[in-house]
């Protein structure tokens, strides 16, 4: 459960009841499972808890009020339930339950509300009588009825001295609940995979790298598709122009050294997926100032990169189960990818052929996946031209098959 919430952005609506202390814990508890929190305080919520000690524990603007034209939040209540997963609130205090209920919208708390269309879970908090009422009940069960998932009340001595059911539950419990709303089952549930995508990017001076035309789109398509199917997933990508992908726990690189430290630190894990297309060469030297003209054209001394790939593949014993790399060939495909895939000593290999006017930046990919078998004899399966989001959904098929034959 340690990273469970990565990628994530919870929407908090704070209410004003005594429990609100907790929610500053909550906000904590959320951060430390990877969510982003971003929080809206209503009126009453900020009589118990302060917009500073919610934006300082969330380290994001706190939302306050349905009419700000000011600082971002000028349509705030379409907005932030849009921009989230999941719209938690909690403490939810009887008033707000009951404007839930009942479709009103005078604040910019019940606003959000109203205009949500994410998945929304409640921690009721109030005394135990309100809990009890039919009203408090009857409003309950119709939220229930439309889909919101109600964590507690708990029982228990309240705020008021008073004993009964209607205490907030305590925040691991609602950590819990909401890590356990994004646990995905699927084929690959269980299984930990890392993914390298994009290009790496060699300094040569601070303004001036060593690229290539990769997009991170492949990369991108096979994290996600690897994630839908239920493994937790680990991208590791080069500068990129792609959004982070929901579900997966991305960690931004730039060179190829930094890359390999990334995945290393990534290990151990069961599958590896080398999409990345990683800088063969940097430069010997990183010049500290901005090189100039006017004294001929620099001489530039290259020095080989690690190889990510070989290296995950022989990195005995945290060795993943299934490794797969790519290869990116302008000529003799097939050949050449059989070689590399013995070379680097991946289990397989997807083939391509790449030009200026072929696969990097483009939607669709053709691809040859190569296997090695045991008795390291390698077969070829040539797949039809298809999307790269199709070649990354037929890759994870496979790699599911695969865990199935031999789990
Ligand atoms: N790769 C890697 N680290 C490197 C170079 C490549 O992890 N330093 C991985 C790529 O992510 C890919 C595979 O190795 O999965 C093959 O990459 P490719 O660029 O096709 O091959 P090269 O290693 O550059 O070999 P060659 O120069 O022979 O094409």
């Amino acid at each position: 459960m340690t990273n469970s919430l990565h990628g994530r952005t919870i929407l908090l609506i704070i209410s004003g009841g005594i429990a609100a202390y907790k929610s500053l814990d909550l906000i904590r508890r959320l951060r430390e499972v990877g969510a982003r929190v971003r929080c809206v305080l209503t009126q009453a919520g900020a009589e118990f808890v302060t917009p500073l000690s919610v934006a300082a524990l969330s380290e994001e603007p706190v939302f306050t009020d349905l009419f700000a034209l000011s600082d971002g939040q000028a349509m705030a209540h379409i907005r932030l339930s849009r921009e989230s997963d999941l719209v938690l609130v909690a403490p939810a205090t009887a008033n707000l339950i009951g404007k839930m209920a009942h479709g009103l919208a005078d604040d910019l708390a019940s606003a959000v509300l109203l205009a949500n269309d994410k998945p929304l879970m409640i921690a009721p908090a109030m005394n135990g009588a309100m809990w009890s009422h039919p009203a408090v009940q009857a409003n309950v069960a119709t939220l229930r009825q439309r889909g919101v998932a109600v964590i507690g009340p708990g029982k228990g001595l309240m705020a008021c001295g008073e004993e009964g059911e209607g205490r907030m539950v305590e925040v691991a419990a609602i950590v819990e609940a909401v890590t356990a709303h994004f646990a995905v089952s699927g084929p690959l549930a269980g299984k930990r995979v890392l993914v390298t995508s994009g290009p790496t990017y060699e300094p040569l001076d601070p303004v001036r790298f060593l690229g290539n035309r990769s997009s991170g789109k492949q990369g991108h398509a096979i994290a996600a598709a690897l994630a839908l199917s239920g493994a937790e997933t680990i991208l590791v990508t080069g500068p990129v122009a792609l959004p982070d992908v929901s579900g997966v726990r991305t960690i931004h690189v730039e060179s190829a050294r930094e890359m390999l430290a990334a995945c290393e630190a990534a290990l151990p894990c069961d599958i590896a997926v080398c999409a990345a297309a990683v800088a063969d060469w940097r430069a010997a030297d990183t010049a500290s100032g901005k090189l100039k003209k006017g004294t001929g054209a620099p001489r530039l001394d290259l020095v080989e990169n690690p190889d990510i790939l070989a290296t995950l593949a022989q990195s005995c014993p945290r060795r993943p189960r299934l490794v797969i790399g790519f290869a990116a060939e302008t000529e003799s495909v097939h050949d050449n990818a059989k070689s590399k895939l013995q070379r680097k000593g991946c289990d397989w290999l997807v083939a391509n052929q790449v030009g200026t006017d072929k696969v990097f930046g483009k939607d669709d990919n053709q691809v040859t996946l190569l296997r090695r078998n045991a008795q390291d004899e390698v077969t070829a399966d040539p797949w039809p031209s298809q999307s790269k989001t199709d070649v990354a959904r037929r890759l994870t098929e496979e790699v599911v098959a695969f865990f199935n034959h031999s789990p």
